[in-house]
């Protein structure tokens, strides 16, 4: 046994200890002893009892607290396993002369996490048809049902075959890709998928062109991965390719979202697609295609991806379920160059292994059955009428004075002020209407930023977009009264700001 590391006479033995046995910090349902232990280190890291004090003997506190002799013995010894208490023999069980810090720290440290937006006009909320609800339930039972030995191996790094073959047929119907499902690689996401990608071909310090204004999680997790995103700026025809041969001419990289730029809604022209391959194959740089919301087109028919224009030779396309199915899924995926497969098979094995495999045959069972297109159908019917009650809403409700183009395809839409206007109007009308959804100041990077919102339509109730947009368009009314400077004659104009080069009206 350890010598009790105290320097000083031994205070007297505690015959009563006062310990909480149901606050927060004791887990309701567990055994006995660990809610003894649970509350025993409660009150030493709380300083109930201090340091080199004695601990109530074990018939003591088993009579105390009303369980047995041996549930306390397996707390004390715990404690003393994990540097709480000391024992000797004779002399009973001491709190530690020294508390490990760790856990005393833990206790007090409160680490705030920002919770993901869930109110009016938040972006990434989507509704899922009760009828696809009942079906993949259904799926996922009847697969868990047959659960069996391919779950119990270490899988392809890419994912199962079955899900990959499923969704290269969604993506040649959907989005005019041809591609194998070698090619194929499931991903929870498309941080996640551009994350394995980038680790696979890029070196740290490398330079990505991105969108500015553009999708603020894809420049996070390209800076996470220690390379350099180049804020090229966007106009009517999306990313001004010019512009990014004259910042970055050797960047090894680009990210984009052709098909319904992120956040403005303009779709890349197919000049601009052609520069950029141009570009990509100039400099031996790779393209990332993020088509995060294709699937929901409302008015014409799907565009050909970037990928599909390319034949899949230097675009990388990225995909999600998120959108299409739900979020918590947590599932995406990259449809790869054929030269990329070894390379990023490599690196998806090094850094994760391979995905979880429980839910890819009920996803599979979705798309195959065609219970994910009655879902799409559905859905997409449901959120145009959520664009059309919102935009309509905004324009009428703020007098004009928000101009608020309908996209014709995606969960979100942009309502602007005059670019003359300050962008701080714009947050001012936000925390009075008390909506959630972005500013869109908080998408642009370098460019300077227009004044407006970015409001997810999708996945809220209409009534309630409805009476939402009224308060923000009244609030935005009032910003723009309160920024307004008395003019020369008195008559009152609003703060401006001068621009060049803006994205025209019709461009979003
Ligand atoms: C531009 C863009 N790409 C991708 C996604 C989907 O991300 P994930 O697949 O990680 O959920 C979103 C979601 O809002 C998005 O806005």
């Amino acid at each position: 046994m350890r010598k009790i590391p105290t320097n000083s006479q031994p205070a007297p033995r505690k015959t009563e200890l006062p310990l909480d046995l149901s606050g927060p910090h004791v887990t309701p349902n567990a055994s006995s002893q660990h809610r003894l232990y649970q509350a025993l280190c409660h009150a030493i890291v709380g300083g109930i009892v201090k340091p080199g004090e004695p601990l109530p003997p074990s018939r003591t506190l088993a009579k105390q607290t009303g369980f047995r002799r041996n549930a306390v013995t397996s707390a004390y010894e715990r404690l003393i396993a994990d540097g709480f208490a000391d024992a000797t023999v004779g002399s009973g069980t001491f709190v530690a002369a020294r508390i490990p810090a760790r856990t005393a720290d833990a206790r007090k440290t409160k680490i705030a996490i920002e919770a993901p937006q869930q109110g009016m006009f938040a972006l990434g909320c989507t509704l899922i048809d009760d009828r696809a609800v009942q079906r993949f339930r259904s799926f996922a039972g009847r697969r868990l049902r047959a659960f069996g030995r391919e779950h119990l191996h270490y899988g392809d790094p890419r994912g199962s075959l079955e899900l990959r073959a499923a969704i290269a047929d969604h993506l040649l119907s959907a989005r005019g890709l041809r591609c194998d499902p070698d090619q194929i690689m499931l991903s929870s996401g498309t941080q996640h998928a551009l994350r394995i990608v980038l680790s696979a071909i890029l070196k740290t310090g490398d330079q990505i062109w991105c969108e500015d204004p553009g999708y603020p999680a894809a420049r996070k997790a390209i800076e996470y991965c220690g390379h350099r995103p180049v804020p090229v700026p966007v106009d009517q025809f999306g990313m001004r390719v010019a512009r990014g041969r004259a910042m970055a001419p050797s960047a090894r990289a680009a990210y984009v979202t052709p098909s319904h730029q992120f956040p403005l809604g303009v779709q890349m022209s197919m000049t601009r697609r052609l520069e950029l391959l141009d570009w990509a194959k100039d400099a031996d740089a790779f393209v990332f295609e993020d088509d995060y919301d294709s699937e929901f087109r409302y008015d014409g028919a799907p565009l050909l991806s970037l990928a599909g224009i390319d034949h899949l030779q230097r675009v990388i396309y990225i995909g999600t379920f998120a959108k299409t199915l739900f979020p918590g899924l947590r599932l995406g995926y990259c449809a790869l160059p054929e030269r990329l497969i070894g390379p990023v098979t490599s690196a998806r094995a090094a850094l994760d292994r391979y995905p979880g495999t429980l839910l890819e045959g009920a996803v599979a069972d979705m798309l195959n059955s065609g219970a994910f297109a009655a879902n799409l159908r559905k859905v997409r019917g449901l959120y145009r009428e959520a664009r059309d009650a919102l935009a309509l809403t905004l324009a009428t409700a703020s007098d004009g004075k928000l101009s608020v183009p309908v996209p014709s395809q995606g969960l979100h839409l942009v309502a602007r002020f005059d670019p003359s206007i300050e962008p701080l109007v714009a947050s001012q009308a936000k925390a009075a209407a008390g909506v959630e959804g972005w500013l869109l100041a908080e998408t642009y990077h370098r460019a300077r930023p227009l004044p407006g919102f970015v409001l997810g339509f999708a996945g809220h109730p209409i009534p309630q977009l409805i009476a939402s947009a009224e308060k923000l368009a009244k609030a935005s009314l009032a910003a723009l009264r309160a920024n307004r400077k008395p003019d020369a004659s008195g008559t009152g104009r609003v703060k401006r700001v001068k621009r060049k080069a803006l994205p025209s009206r019709s461009a979003v």
